[in-house]
């Protein structure tokens, strides 16, 4: 997506070599007009999917997944990071492992907020190691829901999370997609390459 990477281009910085600070436009200030753009371009790629309802994890995907669930006119459902084990039973639970922060997260979806009947896009900020996506996936298997495909702001295809989703066969989605940080520098995957 043209004006999102170029977004990166001017905005973006490069931390390391595996991390791009983006706090400037989806990570702490948000960009609602660029948001909108990347809700009505995760329509026009899903829109044959009869998507149900838009899920995420908090916080960073709740931006571009509140105005995807615009564009599609579905509810938008965030799972919680939570530290508390009470009311468990009305809870969709999974564990997400953070190789970037070395630490266990649970995970969260109210049970009123998910069932068999829903066909879900996942959407998310980042795809780094996929461990994020793989919690939300695990919590759609739970309550017999079914995947329709997952939506990604910013994929890192040199850190391994595209592998395991793709190895599931699954319909993926990602709007930017950086093989490298060169001297600084976001290289983008190039169309022939894609
Ligand atoms: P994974 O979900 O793909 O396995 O990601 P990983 O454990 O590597 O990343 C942990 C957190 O860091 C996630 O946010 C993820 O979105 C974010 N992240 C990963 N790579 C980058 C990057 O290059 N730049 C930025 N800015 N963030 C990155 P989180 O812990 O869920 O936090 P939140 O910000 O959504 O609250
Ligand atoms: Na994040
Ligand atoms: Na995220």
């Amino acid at each position: 997506m043209k004006i999102l990477e170029d977004r990166i281009l001017r905005d973006g910085q490069v931390l390391g070599h595996d991390v791009l600070k983006v706090d400037n436009f989806l990570n702490h200030q948000v960009d609602p007009m660029l948001m909108e753009e990347i809700g009505k371009e995760f329509h026009r790629l899903f829109k044959n999917e009869k998507i149900t309802k838009v899920l995420t994890v908090e916080s960073s995907g709740i931006a571009p997944a509140i105005f995807t669930g615009l564009a599609f006119g579905v509810p938008v459902v965030f799972a919680r990071k939570h530290k508390s084990v009470t009311l468990k039973d009305e809870l969709y639970t999974s564990v997400v492992y953070s190789y970037t922060k070395k630490t266990s997260n649970h995970i969260a979806i109210s049970k009123r907020f998910l069932n068999e009947d829903d066909r879900v896009l996942v959407v998310d900020d980042f795809l780094a190691n996929g461990q994020a996506v793989k919690g939300l996936i695990d919590i759609i298997d739970q309550a017999n829901a079914s995947l329709a495909g997952i939506g990604i702001v910013i994929e890192k295809t040199f850190q391994k999370g595209r592998q395991l989703i793709d190895k599931e066969g699954i319909h993926v989605e990602s709007l930017a997609r950086i093989k490298a940080f060169e001297d600084g520098k976001v290289v983008f995957v190039n169309d022939e390459e894609a």
